[in-house]
């Protein structure tokens, strides 16, 4: 895509414009009333920037290309000081599964910024281990709640100064979304709704000027799987999985093929620099995963997801002593 900069003598902040919708930009209707407009940078969102993550990254490669950047997480005090401390970085509050914190802060940087917003990461997300049989509604209405429909109404939110900045949508989706395994399908469903509707908003987006790029991200080596853990697996005595309990709980110490959160904040930066859009392998063995996904057959996927998860195995081993100890009996 080929872009230029306008400067409007009524709008004081630089606008990136895709030419092929430059006219309508610049000729839209701006209600400027309470608009403080004392941003003149090109401005980027995160969600999510708690330490050691994929967010912070992102917000600390953001600001340092020289953008302005609204850095959020649940606990703005989770968010690192290197963020706090910069002048151009906004630290605020934002908890995705609330409209009324999605609403509150699309005022404020709406307010902060003039209307507009040139790029809006949606990285916030969760994992989840537990087997489907054994997880409640509500912990995977939750768990959606939070990797999809966030997603969706932030970009709802943020739409109107998407469209004026003529900006983009970066979401941060998986590997997780193209390969399932044992005891994480909602996560994957989760990703897999988002990895394809990003496919769907790209189309619809697009005739408005704004790009989506959708993250395929591999392994990144952040506090992930230390959340993960950190939610008890709470089967109860009846569950079929009750004997493995403690190996669905335990996972890798650290993400397998795990990158640095710097690394992948780069590449993340440099394809919203250089205008892509549409979706992005990125992180440890995602480009791999990709390939696979392109010559193996479910036989051999199915390998790989019971070399990844061997305690399935060992499930059928107990449930098979147990029926021969009943025979015996
Ligand atoms: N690490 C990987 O290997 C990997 C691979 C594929 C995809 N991803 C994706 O990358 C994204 C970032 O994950 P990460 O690796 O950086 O893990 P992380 O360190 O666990 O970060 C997750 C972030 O999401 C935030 N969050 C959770 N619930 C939220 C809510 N309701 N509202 C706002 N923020 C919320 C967390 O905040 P709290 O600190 O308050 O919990 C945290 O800042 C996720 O979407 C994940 O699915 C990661």
């Amino acid at each position: 895509m080929l872009y230029r900069h306008y400067f409007s003598p009524i709008f004081p902040t630089r606008i990136s414009v895709d030419v092929g919708f430059a006219s309508q930009v610049i000729s839209q209707p701006l209600n400027l009333t309470g608009y403080n407009m004392t941003i003149t940078r090109k401005i980027c969102l995160v969600t999510g920037c708690s330490n050691g993550g994929c967010g912070a990254a992102l917000a600390e490669a953001f600001r340092d290309a020289g953008y302005h950047v609204f850095a959020t997480a649940r606990s703005p005090s989770k968010i690192p000081q290197s963020l706090h401390s910069s002048p151009n970085v906004t630290v605020l509050a934002l908890n995705v599964t609330s409209s009324q914190s999605i609403a509150a802060l699309a005022k404020e940087v709406g307010m902060q910024t003039g209307g507009k917003l040139d790029v809006l990461v949606n990285n916030a997300g969760l994992g989840l281990s537990k087997p489907a049989l054994d997880t409640t509604i509500d912990e995977a209405r939750k768990l959606f709640d939070l990797n999809f429909f966030g997603v969706l109404e932030m970009t709802q939110a943020f739409a109107p100064m998407l469209v004026r900045a003529q900006g983009c949508v970066v979401n941060n989706s998986s590997v997780g979304g193209y390969m399932a395994f044992p005891f994480t399908s909602i996560y994957n469903a989760s990703k897999a709704a988002l990895t394809l509707a990003g496919d769907a908003w790209r189309l619809e987006l697009e005739p408005l000027g704004v790009r989506v790029i959708t993250l395929i991200t591999g392994g990144i080596s952040t506090k992930f799987l230390d959340n993960l853990q950190s939610q008890p697996v709470d089967l109860p005595e009846t569950s079929f999985y009750h004997a493995i309990k403690n190996d669905i709980q335990a996972q890798e110490e650290t993400v397998p093929f795990g990158v640095p959160p710097e690394k992948f904040a780069q590449d993340v930066l440099r394809q919203v620099e250089r205008g892509a859009t549409g979706k992005f392998w990125v992180g440890g063995a995602a480009c791999m995963t990709r390939v696979l996904g392109w010559v193996m057959t479910e036989w051999m996927a199915d390998r790989v997801a019971l070399w990844q998860k061997p305690f399935t195995r060992k499930l059928a081993m107990v449930r098979r002593e147990e029926e021969s100890s009943k025979k015996t009996e």
